[in-house]
């Protein structure tokens, strides 16, 4: 009986891996340029470090999570995101202490029992980013930067970042209450979940995706309504350092993000080609967060990108992949032909170059019809003649020419690659 994948829980295949990679590499490439270190977070941690971070209200820690109860008794979980383990990492770890802005990356899957569809699944891959230790508007837009950096490193072309300001420990109750009233007059209007979650977690009401909240939401107050001189002073700043540098941003007013731990300048990207599960990334800032984890009185903002959405946006614009491809395929006929190729393909190997063989006795039809579909540019034929002879002969895919004898059959890598340029630089000029 076959045993199939779990729902929600896709295998990435090598097909499709080769475009993880470049966005890996990419991001690595753009993350080096703005000072930042990479940390490999676990994948397992304590329940309670989510219900105390996104939020006990929160979709994610209600309905989402995997969590269990180990042999010990221990509440654990699957991670649903990077943000809290980042911040349980910088607080054990006191990074603090031998650093006063800490800038980290991350890469890697987390878990979410949603409901499947197209970019949303129950194991899915983020590309992260935190930074710890300032709360001025310089960081905010840095690390706007380095997002708007990322998406043009990537090629994503329709990618819109939108922003707004979630105000702070002062200004937000002035919002929440307003929010609550308003809720309150609209009572009978909004989703049983809203109603619900009216009085505990009200910043709710904006982001629920029910049809009936989000055609009430218009009428809704908005935060920028509500935000003391200090964070509106802030959020002004970010956006003129931003447009100063050239980073278009969109005002959302009613942007609020499904996580608890925000204050101030949040941010979504959405693009396009994901259908209804439109946003690719997301992130804003957490001052409060650090310390209510334990840790000292340390700001925070970062960011997270999800990889199969990005992988879906590229997809859906036709964007190339660098498709990996052999240099050499080696083609033997007959049992001393491929004693000879098993050796000469390990040897290459060893020098350097990506090289694929043939075995089992396939005729050369079919060894050369299998050499095109890997795009190699080589193919080294090794015949009885040429294992007699000890020579190698070459086929030249580009230039569909055979170059008979081109090199010793124990040559290394430099000596048949330099013979194979010669060969065609002669043919060039003749
Ligand atoms: P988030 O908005 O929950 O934020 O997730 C960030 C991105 O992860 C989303 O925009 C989306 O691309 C991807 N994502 C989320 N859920 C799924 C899913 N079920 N299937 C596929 N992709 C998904 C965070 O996780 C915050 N930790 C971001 C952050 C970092 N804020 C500050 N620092």
């Amino acid at each position: 009986m076959k045993i199939p994948s779990v729902k929600g829980f896709h295998d990435v295949l090598p097909g499709e891996s080769a475009r993880w990679s470049q966005l890996e590499s990419t991001a690595r490439a753009v993350f080096d340029r703005y000072n930042f270190g990479e940390i490999r977070l676990p994948i397992v941690e304590r329940a309670d470090l989510f219900r105390r971070s996104v939020g006990e209200t929160s979709d994610i820690v209600e309905k989402e999570m995997y969590a269990f109860t180990d042999r010990d008794g221990t509440d654990l979980t699957l991670r649903p995101e990077g943000t809290a383990s980042a911040v349980r990492s910088y607080v054990e770890h006191a990074m603090q202490a031998s650093e006063p802005v800490t800038k980290m990356y991350y890469f890697g899957p987390m878990f979410r029992r949603e409901r499947p569809q197209k970019g949303r699944l129950r194991q899915f891959s983020q590309i992260g980013a935190e930074v710890f230790g300032r709360d001025d508007p310089a960081i905010d837009a840095e690390v706007l930067l380095l997002l708007d950096d990322l998406l043009h490193a990537f090629g994503v072309e329709s990618g819109e970042i939108g922003v707004n300001t979630l105000g702070c420990v002062e200004c937000r109750p002035g919002f929440r209450a307003a929010l609550v009233a308003w809720g309150e007059s609209r009572r009978e209007e909004l989703c049983a979940d809203c109603q619900r979650r009216l009085q505990q977690n009200p910043l709710r009401l904006l982001d629920c995706k029910q049809k009936q909240c989000v055609a009430l939401r218009p009428e809704a107050p908005k935060m920028t309504d509500h935000t003391c001189a200090a964070c509106r002073e802030h959020f002004d700043r970010v956006l003129e350092l931003c447009a100063v540098e050239g980073v278009e941003l969109v005002l959302q007013p009613y942007m609020v993000r499904g996580l608890d731990y925000y204050c101030r300048t949040a941010f979504e990207v959405v693009a396009q080609g994901l259908g209804s599960q439109n946003a690719v990334g997301g992130g804003g800032r957490y001052d409060g967060l650090v310390r209510s984890l334990g840790g000292p009185a340390v700001a925070g903002i970062g960011f997270a990108l999800g990889v199969e959405r990005l992988a879906l946006v590229l997809e859906a614009q036709g964007a190339e992949v660098d498709k990996a491809k052999p240099e050499f395929f080696v083609a033997p006929l007959g049992a001393a032909a491929e004693a000879a190729a098993f050796s000469l393909t390990h040897r290459f190997r060893a020098g350097g170059a990506r090289v694929e063989m043939d075995s089992g006795g396939k005729s050369l039809k079919s060894q050369m019809r299998r050499a095109g579909k890997l795009d190699a540019p080589y193919v080294i034929i090794l015949g009885e003649d040429e294992v007699a002879e000890g020579v190698m002969t070459v086929r030249d895919m580009r230039a569909r020419a055979d170059r008979r004898g081109v090199a010793p059959l124990d040559a290394d890598l430099a000596t048949l690659r330099a013979a194979l340029a010669s060969a065609a630089s002669v043919e060039e000029r003749a």
